[in-house]
C-alpha cells in the first residue's frame, strides 16, 4: 500500500492537505494549530481527505492523530480508505473512536445535556492518554445531533475555544448541501474557524450524459496570503491531485 507522497518542501510550521498541486499553493499547507473546516456535500471526499491528512502526517511525521468517527463505522471508514490505497492497520499513530464508544462514553458520565462539557473532558483524557496532535471531528452534524442547543452560537464559541485549547491542527467536517451559501449548519462556524477548504460538486455537460465534477478551494486561510480559485480535484488511486494550468 503507498503512502501519499510528499510534494513540496517539507516545512514543520504547515500541514500538507496532500494534493499534489495544491500545497505549493499554500505554501505548503495548512498553518499548524488552526481550526479547519471541512465543508462539502454528500460524496465530495470529505472524510477520505480528513483521513489522508491524519494518515499521512503519522506515517511520515510520527504524528498522534485522533479521528472522531461520528457517523460511519470504524470498520466502513477503514474499507473505503483502503479502496483509496491506505492501510490503516499501518498508521499506528490514527486512532479512530466510533460514536459508538463515544457516546457510551459520554452517557457514562451521567451529565445531561452537556455535550460539550463531557466532549471536552473526553478529548483531554484522549490527549493524555494518545496523545493528540491532529484531531478530526466527522461530522460537526452528527455531534450537533447528540443533543439540542440552547444558545448555539454560544455553544459553539465556547467549543471552538475548548478545541483550541488542545492545541491541535483540527480538521471539522461540515455537511453541506450542493447549493449552500454557508459553509456548516448554524453560520457561525465558518467565522470562527481559522482556515475553511471547500469540496464543491458541479454537474456538468459530458456529451450526451451530464457528469459531476468534484473541485476544492481554499476560501480562508488566516494569516496567509493564499490562491483562492477552485480547481478540479481528481482522485487516482492513491493520489490526489488538482488540475490547473
Ligand atoms: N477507490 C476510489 N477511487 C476514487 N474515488 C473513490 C474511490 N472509492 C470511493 N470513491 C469516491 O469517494 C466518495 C466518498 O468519499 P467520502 O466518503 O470521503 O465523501 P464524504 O464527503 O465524506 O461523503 P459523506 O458526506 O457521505 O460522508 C464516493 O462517493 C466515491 O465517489
Ligand atoms: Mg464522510
Amino acid at each position: 500500500m503507498g503512502v501519499p507522497e510528499i510534494q513540496v518542501a517539507r516545512s514543520e510550521d504547515r500541514i500538507p492537505t496532500y494534493v499534489a498541486g495544491l500545497d505549493e499553493r499554500l505554501g505548503g499547507g495548512v498553518p499548524k494549530g488552526h481550526l479547519v473546516l471541512v465543508s462539502g456535500p454528500p460524496g465530495s471526499l470529505k472524510s477520505s481527505l480528513v483521513f489522508r491528512i491524519l494518515y499521512s502526517e503519522a506515517i511520515h511525521r510520527d504524528a498522534s492523530c485522533l479521528y472522531l468517527s461520528m457517523e460511519q463505522s470504524r470498520e466502513s471508514l477503514g474499507a473505503q480508505m483502503r479502496a483509496l490505497g491506505m492501510d490503516p492497520g499501518k498508521a499506528k499513530g490514527v486512532h479512530v473512536i466510533d460514536v459508538r464508544a463515544l457516546r457510551k462514553e459520554l452517557e457514562e458520565m451521567r451529565e445531561q445535556p452537556r455535550w460539550i462539557l463531557g466532549l471536552r473532558r473526553q478529548l483531554a483524557r484522549y490527549k493524555e492518554e494518545l496523545g493528540c496532535d491532529l484531531l478530526a471531528i466527522d461530522s460537526l452534524d452528527a455531534l450537533y445531533a447528540l443533543t439540542p442547543f440552547e444558545n448555539p452560537r454560544n455553544e459553539i464559541f465556547t467549543f471552538f475555544e475548548e478545541l483550541r485549547d488542545l492545541q491541535a491542527t483540527s480538521y471539522l467536517v461540515a455537511e453541506i448541501a450542493r447549493d449552500s451559501t454557508r459553509f456548516a449548519k448554524y453560520g457561525v462556524e465558518e467565522f470562527l474557524a481559522d482556515t475553511i477548504i471547500h469540496l464543491r460538486l458541479r454537474e456538468m455537460d459530458a456529451g450526451l450524459a451530464t457528469t459531476v465534477r468534484r473541485y476544492i478551494g481554499v476560501v480562508k486561510m488566516r494569516g496567509v496570503n493564499h490562491d483562492m480559485d477552485y480547481y478540479p480535484l481528481l482522485v487516482d488511486g492513491n493520489t490526489f491531485e488538482i488540475v490547473s494550468e
